[in-house]
């Protein structure tokens, strides 16, 4: 079968109860963007020290060899918006997950830092069109009643690759092998790579190409009734033959649209603002200088990626059936009360065993926290809150704005602490989350069971954000 040649296209769709599981599968196929997102912005943290060591590379340069990556996301979510627009999401996937192949090969295979930088760069611009087009597809292929879970399982595998890798790192730094660590990258890219060959187009796009029967036939191959199916396409052709122009001309034009955007974009700063990657990222650092030793830093650091993962399983359980606003509220809660906490006890010092151990549970409240509801929510309302016509648009900015307050965030971290010290910084993070729970509160709307369409013509006939899900 050729990529250009869906299933969906060789098999005609028929519906039937058998419909509703290939949904699931195929958002599960894409969700596979989600582990090659995890694994490669995991696995640099063990292999920086080797590589450090063999190329004889300076803080500044392993600086670059991290930083190049979500710098390239950033270019990566950008260039996404267009191509998943032009090409549609199916090949925007397939075209990273060649990219996932190509820069694991050349970091494995890299004789210089500039080489190992380049590879890092086409890593990072796969990993940023892939956390584009992954969620956006997902959310556009399965139905309503479980699209939060089926987008919250994406980032279920974005917390496994991340897990995976610290283990996988832990495993060959007995040996020192980091051109293995970098290279084993390859497996899991060429399996998401040969999983996108069987990826139906989404229908929305389709229907945004004017290809209605192609749309109509993929719609009837992922869905178990297909007057259901019919239903949806329907909708999906109003909500299209509405005037007004697709990206950016519609963002220039329409105020609603402008309002879908920013709310996207201030999520994810405040995701990021959560001080979750200041964890990933230093977590065996903070450890350390909370007086453990190098082999309990690394094993705390795995615990850290284990509830994280685990955190993210309970997210999928209770998302369609408790909400986004409620998990949300309770996570950021949940997270400011853990920054308080580690802030109060590095302000209070010492080396007791007790004090070390609170350290400990303090973040990893902090991460439980953050996995049942800000990371998987915030991607998941980025999906569903953006009108057709300006989806690839303002799912591109949000995710620029993710790896870009990522990176900068990363960045200044280390710098922040030096001048604040590490309580105050814990504290700054806190009042950040409580601000989140404020913005959630005002603006984020519950968009539980509440088709796109619908979610739509609310946000386009000048709805409150808020109410944007009834
Ligand atoms: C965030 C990443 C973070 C990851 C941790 C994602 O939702 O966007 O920045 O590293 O969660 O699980």
């Amino acid at each position: 079968m050729s990529p250009d040649q869906s299933p969906a296209q060789v098999t005609p769709g028929v519906g039937g109860s058998s419909a509703a599981a290939r949904a699931v599968v195929v958002g599960i196929l894409a969700a596979m963007a989600g582990l090659m997102f995890g694994l490669d912005t995991g696995v640099i943290a063990g292999a920086l020290g080797f590589i450090g060591d063999e190329f004889h590379a300076s803080a500044r340069m392993q600086e670059w060899i991290v930083s190049s990556m979500m710098g390239a996301a950033a270019l990566g979510s950008i260039m996404a918006g267009r191509i998943s627009f032009r090409f549609g999401r199916r090949r925007a996937l397939l075209g990273a997950s060649l990219l996932f192949l190509a820069g694991a090969l050349v970091c494995a295979l890299a004789q210089s830092i500039t080489m190992l930088i380049v590879g890092r760069i086409m890593l990072g611009i796969a990993v940023g069109i892939a956390a584009f087009a992954a969620p956006l597809y997902i959310s556009e292929v399965t139905l309503e009643a479980v699209r939060g879970a089926m987008v919250s399982f994406y980032q279920l595998m974005v917390t496994l690759g991340i897990f995976l890798a610290y283990m996988t790192d832990s495993l060959l730094s007995y040996g020192g092998h980091w051109r293995w660590m970098l290279g084993l990258m390859a497996v899991p890219a060429a399996l998401f790579c040969a999983g996108c060959l069987f990826l139906p187009d989404s229908p929305r796009w389709l229907m945004m190409r004017g290809e209605k029967s192609r749309a109509s036939q993929v719609m009837r191959y992922l869905r178990a009734d297909p007057v259901e199916a019919d239903a949806e396409i329907s909708d999906i052709a109003k909500e299209l033959r509405k005037p007004g122009g697709n990206g950016f001309v519609l963002f220039r034009t329409d105020a609603n649209f402008r309002r879908s955007v920013l709310l996207g974009v201030a999520l994810q700063i405040m995701q990021q603002l959560t001080g979750i990657n200041v964890l990933m990222y230093y977590a065996p650092k903070i450890f350390q200088a909370a007086q453990f030793g190098v082999s309990a830093s690394t094993w705390a650091t795995a615990l850290i990626g284990l509830i994280n993962m685990a955190a993210t399983g309970f997210a999928i359980a209770f998302i369609d059936r408790w909400g986004r606003r409620p998990l949300l509220i309770l996570s950021c809660a949940v997270m400011t009360f853990a920054m308080l906490a580690a802030g109060g006890l590095m302000a209070a010092g010492g080396d007791s065993t007790s004090h070390d151990m609170g350290m400990v549970g303090a973040l990893l409240l902090f991460v439980a926290g953050f996995a049942i509801g800000a990371g998987p929510l915030v991607w998941t309302l980025c999906s569903e809150i953006q009108p057709l016509r300006g989806r690839d648009f303002g799912i591109a900015c949000s995710t620029f704005t993710n790896w870009s307050a990522n990176w900068l965030i990363s960045n200044v971290f280390l710098s922040v602490l030096a001048t604040l010290g590490e309580a105050r910084t814990f504290w700054v993070f806190a009042a950040m989350n409580g601000l989140f729970i404020v913005i959630t509160l005002a603006y984020v709307p519950e968009t539980r069971g509440v088709s796109l369409e619908e979610i739509e013509a609310r946000l386009m006939a000048g709805r409150r954000l808020r109410d944007l899900g009834r």
